[in-house]
């Protein structure tokens, strides 16, 4: 303010050393006083209110010593005053001094006051000589703490450095000059119209903030999508690209017959158990299955049929009516596959597409179908690194007559080729639900080997069949986890920092979409 005021008044000011600080005698020489002043010039040079010019000076400052000397007097004018007028009382001994002042400043002081011509030896001890002295050390240093420099020149200020009483200090003043925004008001310019500025007609007189069009804007925050959905999205890209339609995947509950035992999974399957599998105690059974289909089943299970001995194993009606959270997608893809084949098996459904058979074959009833989902399943496991007790999987399902194993081959080439993974690999494997199966290695460029990646197969007659599929319609499918591929191409390899409490939600922020 006192800028600005000083600017109002003389429209420069030559030497900020002259502003007088309010309180204070004398003017803002001080180094201090100057780095106060830089302070507020530089908040008003930021609003455009002045502009500065900056002068470099090395300015003096007293040592402890030297603001001593200025509070008390110099060495030789304490020895000096401590003396007898020459021949008006005794003599004052060397020693006595020291008892006084101590020896160092007796040493001192004794010599340049000799020098100066202050005091005389007479005797054993000293008397003054002259009777009024002028301490012109003193003097100096006091010039030098209000101004920081003398009037007096070089060779005194080297000669105080020399004897330690002051030390020279790189100091700043500034001439100073309008800013295009000047103003005497330090009031920060408006940002905003109020109504209190419209009702008051304060509006008139305020000064408002320019719009800064260069300015970047706030990030927006909103919702951002997990890398899961990303990916997710990606792949049912994919598989809509490819033709398949979408399964409804919301029952999370399933009972053991449609997760296992219409997949012709044994019951006694290890699976089964309750290390491996959550089961749900309430409600505690679910509803029977279509009995027709029923006992189809359960008859393949025990003694076999429709070209299969069967597992021979005896049959559990109490297994088959157990809840528990699904433990694969499949269990819903054998929902579907039920639904497929009601036409098969007599039923009345609503589907126009036509016929796909031979020529002159007779209509069966089927359709062909493609289908995928891409949901949650739960498993009863240990949790580790890469391991969740619940995880989503991604399956397809192909359903047409005289499907051969290399369609299936075919179909994951070009579906893994498309999700950017080129080079597949495909080793024999064993699910009780396909025949045969297939796991899936792609290599991984950035780990350097080969990674599984799924699990597939030709669904088996037992499967099939009793659901009333033609004998010369095959279904294949393909599982993997969501999980895994995300976690390779977001370079994670702790499954813990992709889902649950460890999750950074700016990582999720700042994830960027899949590449595809
Ligand atoms: N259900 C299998 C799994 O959980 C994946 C799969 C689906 C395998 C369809 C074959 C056919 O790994």
């Amino acid at each position: 303010q006192l800028i600005l005021d000083n600017l109002d008044v003389h429209t420069t000011i030559q030497d900020t050393r002259s502003i007088v600080i309010p309180g204070q005698s004398e003017p803002a020489v001080s180094r201090d006083a100057q780095i106060t002043v830089l302070g507020a010039l530089n908040s008003l040079l930021s609003r455009d209110m002045v502009h500065f010019d900056t002068h470099e000076i090395t300015s003096h400052v007293l040592t402890s010593e030297g603001s001593q000397v200025a509070l008390e007097g110099s060495h030789e004018a304490r020895v000096w005053s401590a003396l007898p007028t020459k021949g008006q009382g005794a003599p004052v001994t060397p020693a006595q001094l020291e008892k006084q002042f101590g020896g160092e400043l007796v040493q001192v002081g004794q010599r340049r006051a000799f020098k100066n011509g202050w005091i005389g030896k007479e005797g054993a001890g000293f008397v003054q000589i002259l009777s009024t002295i002028e301490d012109t050390t003193r003097m100096d240093l006091l010039e030098i703490q209000s101004s920081g420099t003398l009037k007096s020149g070089e060779r005194t200020l080297a000669d105080l450095r020399k004897r330690k009483l002051i030390v020279q200090r790189k100091g700043q003043w500034f001439t100073v000059h309008k800013g295009p925004n000047f103003s005497t008001s330090t009031a920060k310019p408006e940002t905003d119209l109020t109504v209190d500025m419209l009702t008051s007609g304060a509006w008139k007189t305020s000064t408002y903030k320019k719009y800064n069009f260069e300015a970047e804007g706030a990030p927006t925050t909103g919702g951002s999508l997990h890398p899961l959905l990303k990916v997710r999205e990606e792949i049912r890209n994919i598989f809509l690209e490819m033709g398949f339609a979408e399964m409804p995947t919301g029952s999370f509950v399933e009972s053991g017959f449609w997760c296992f035992d219409a997949l012709f999974v044994p019951q006694q399957h290890p699976a089964r158990e309750v290390q491996d599998t959550f089961y749900i105690s309430d409600p505690p059974r679910s509803l029977d299955p279509e009995p027709e289909y029923y006992k189809k089943v359960s008859m393949v299970h025990e003694r076999g049929g429709f070209g299969s001995t069967g597992y021979r194993a005896p049959w559990s009606h109490e297994e088959t009516t157990k809840l528990l959270l699904r433990t694969h997608t499949t269990a819903s893809s054998a929902h579907m596959l039920y639904k497929l084949a009601a036409r098969c098996r007599g039923e009345d459904v609503e589907d126009d597409r036509p016929a796909a058979g031979k020529e002159g074959q007779k209509d069966d009833g089927f359709r062909p179908a493609k289908l995928f989902s891409i949901d949650r399943v739960f498993r009863n496991e240990t949790t580790d690194a890469t391991h969740l007790a619940e995880f989503h999987q991604v399956e397809g399902v192909v359903a047409d007559r005289n499907l051969t194993l290399a369609d299936l081959i075919g179909f994951m080439k070009v579906f893994f080729g498309k999700m950017g993974i080129k080079q597949v690999r495909f080793k024999p494997a064993y699910n009780p639900y396909t025949e045969p199966s297939l796991e899936i290695f792609a290599f991984h460029p950035m780990l350097d080997r080969w990674v599984e990646v799924g699990n597939s197969g030709m669904f088996r007659p037992e499967m099939l069949e009793p659901m009333g599929f033609p004998k010369d319609v095959r279904v294949h499918g393909w599982g993997l986890s969501l999980e895994r591929p995300t976690m390779i191409r977001y370079g994670i390899n702790n499954i813990r920092t992709l889902l649950g409490h460890k999750t950074s939600i700016e990582g999720i922020e700042n994830s960027p979409a899949p590449m595809l």
